[in-house]
């Protein structure tokens, strides 16, 4: 598996803040790592302090002609973007009466993945057509968990989707793993841990990703906390992931 996305049908749970931060620690370890933003609020770019063309990233899907300059160097060495913007809110009555509609990122992943050693993709928070296309293109996904309440609801709602999915198109990406995020070392946060390894133990991560402000802080200035503070806890939690997915993928 070499394309991943951080997927979630929850907003909010942290799939920008993985895709980011594991993207930059792969990139360290010497992966050539490329961060594929699906997401018209085009975080990546921002995160990355990429300029992002209007309307590329549009024409890229709905056509699948391009050229290299699309991907986009980042300040961190081996890592590369293919940035966002809000143009792809277009996408689905664009791709309309296109019977391929569905899997028209998976045909431009197909044609960029070889350059790369990880493809990461970050989709929005929605069921639409944009999030069919990024499980579709997927190999494997990544599954944050909110450590709350409705955070585990949306969890078990993900695992539907992709067996859903499945179902549906004969096609779905492997689990690699559901990621505990924004522990806290509180009983609530400590039960609700214990309630996912009860239901999903198998596929939850040895990682778990502490709630930390610095994560925040990090964003204020478009950087990743692995950047910005490489010693706090967050950063730390990070790297430790990273390790466990080398050696879940064995990449
Ligand atoms: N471990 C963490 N500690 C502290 N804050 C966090 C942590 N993870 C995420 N956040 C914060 O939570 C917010 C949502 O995170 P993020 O944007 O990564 O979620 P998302 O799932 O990509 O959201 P969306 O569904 O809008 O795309 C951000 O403000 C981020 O800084
Ligand atoms: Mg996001």
């Amino acid at each position: 598996m070499k394309v991943i996305s951080v997927f979630s049908e929850k907003g909010g749970v942290g799939k920008t803040t993985i895709t980011s931060n594991l993207g930059t620690a792969l990139a360290r370890k010497n992966y050539k790592v490329l961060i594929l933003d699906m997401d018209p609020q085009g975080h990546i770019a921002n995160l990355f302090g990429v300029e992002p063309e209007r309307r590329r990233i549009l024409q890229f899907l709905v056509t699948g002609t391009f050229t290299d300059d699309i991907i986009k160097k980042t300040r961190i060495e081996n890592l590369y973007i293919i940035s966002s913007d809000w143009s792809l809110a277009d996408f689905t009555v664009n791709v309309a009466r296109h019977p391929d509609r569905h899997l028209k990122l998976r045909r431009i992943v197909d044609k960029i993945k070889d350059k790369f050693n990880i493809v990461m993709i970050d989709p929005p928070p929605s069921l639409e057509l944009i999030t069919l296309n990024v499980l579709l293109a997927s190999e494997g996904v990544i599954i944050p968990v909110a450590l709350t309440y409705l955070g585990l609801a949306g969890a078990a709602e993900t695992l539907k989707i992709v067996a859903q999915t499945r179902k549906a198109f004969n096609y779905a990406p492997g689990v690699i793993a559901l990621v505990p995020n924004m522990y806290e070392d509180t009983l609530n946060c400590k039960e609700l841990l214990e309630r996912l390894k009860a239901k999903v133990g198998k596929h939850v991560s040895k990682t778990i990703i502490h709630r930390d402000p610095e994560v925040d802080r990090a964003q204020s200035f478009s950087m990743t906390v692995l950047e910005l503070n490489p010693n706090s806890q967050a950063a730390k939690d990070f790297e430790k992931l990273a390790d466990e997915l080398i050696l879940r993928l064995g990449i």
